[in-house]
């Protein structure tokens, strides 16, 4: 069998073990959700012990309908604009590519830290439209490497808790000043469910590494930057993937979607610019 991968990562970067992992045991479910067999070949490629985490069915089906809704809005872009340039914010160990399958004529970079864009290159197949960006993404160099006069898609899923409040505004100023036109879409969640994730022990871990709180009101991204409008928010306890999810999770998913807060709990949000 081959040495496994050494990675070293520190506690934010880390936070891309749990991602990886919900959509690995996702992959293995009897009825899964996204279906990403390159997560379970990536999570046997890692020197780390995954059964650690412990990570509750909850959390695997959230994990995998957001990357789901996210692939579908960076699908959808890309299938209108053919000659698009993909951007995924803090990419950790995700193969998206391989799952939304763009056109071959759209660009694809994945940025995330030097250490993580590493790792990316020795456990996930190389794909000959994508490129790998090491780079914290509060420094503006990066985005040079990333061609501005093409339609851009800018997804983040997992990544804005990580920023704080200012450095998002001024990576979406730089964003939307790079590029003539484009989408972001990303994950999010209710303020009342992060406040009360510091305490949930499935969620405890990667709260506390959290350094900005999340909007309630969709159309706040606005207000961060004048280009940027609100297209799309998909409450993710109100789709019809909810039918897949365990028996417990389905019924407390289907419950919450009766609240206007709780089935605002996770989201995935859409904006044009
Ligand atoms: C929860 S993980 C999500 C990873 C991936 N998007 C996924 O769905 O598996 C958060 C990721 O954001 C990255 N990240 C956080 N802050 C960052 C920063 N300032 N610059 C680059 N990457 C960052 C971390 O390294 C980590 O890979």
């Amino acid at each position: 069998m081959k040495t496994k991968v050494q990675t070293g990562f520190t506690p934010v970067q880390a936070t891309l073990y749990e991602t990886l992992a919900g959509r690995a045991l996702d992959s293995r479910a009897r009825r899964p959700i996204l279906g990403d067999p390159t997560a379970v070949d990536t999570v046997r490629k890692i020197d780390f012990d995954f059964s650690r985490l412990r990570l509750g069915s909850g959390l695997v089906t959230q994990v995998a309908v957001r990357a789901r809704y996210l692939d579908k809005a960076v699908r959808g872009f890309v299938t209108a604009h053919p000659d698009a340039v993909v951007v995924d914010l803090g990419a950790g160990l995700d193969a998206r590519i391989f799952r939304v399958l763009p056109p071959s004529t759209v660009a694809w970079f994945d940025v995330d830290f030097p250490a993580v864009a590493e790792a990316r290159r020795q456990v996930l197949p190389d794909h000959p439209q994508a490129r790998q960006l090491g780079a914290c993404l509060t420094d503006p160099w990066w985005l040079d490497e990333v061609p501005g006069d093409r339609p851009a898609m800018v997804v983040a899923d997992g990544l804005l808790p990580f920023l704080a409040q200012e450095e998002i505004e001024a990576l979406v100023d730089r964003l939307t000043r790079h590029f003539r036109t484009g989408e972001l879409a990303f994950n999010g969640y209710h303020p009342r469910i992060a406040g009360l994730a510091r305490y949930l022990p499935a969620m405890k871990r990667t709260a506390a590494l959290t350094r900005s709180v999340p909007f309630a009101d969709p159309y706040e991204p606005e207000s961060w930057n004048a280009r940027v409008r609100f297209v799309e928010e998909t409450s993710l306890a109100h789709v019809p993937e909810v039918a897949l999810f365990p028996p417990a999770i389905r019924l407390g998913t289907r419950l919450a979607g009766r609240s206007s807060t709780l089935s605002r709990s996770s989201r995935v949000l859409r904006y044009r610019f």
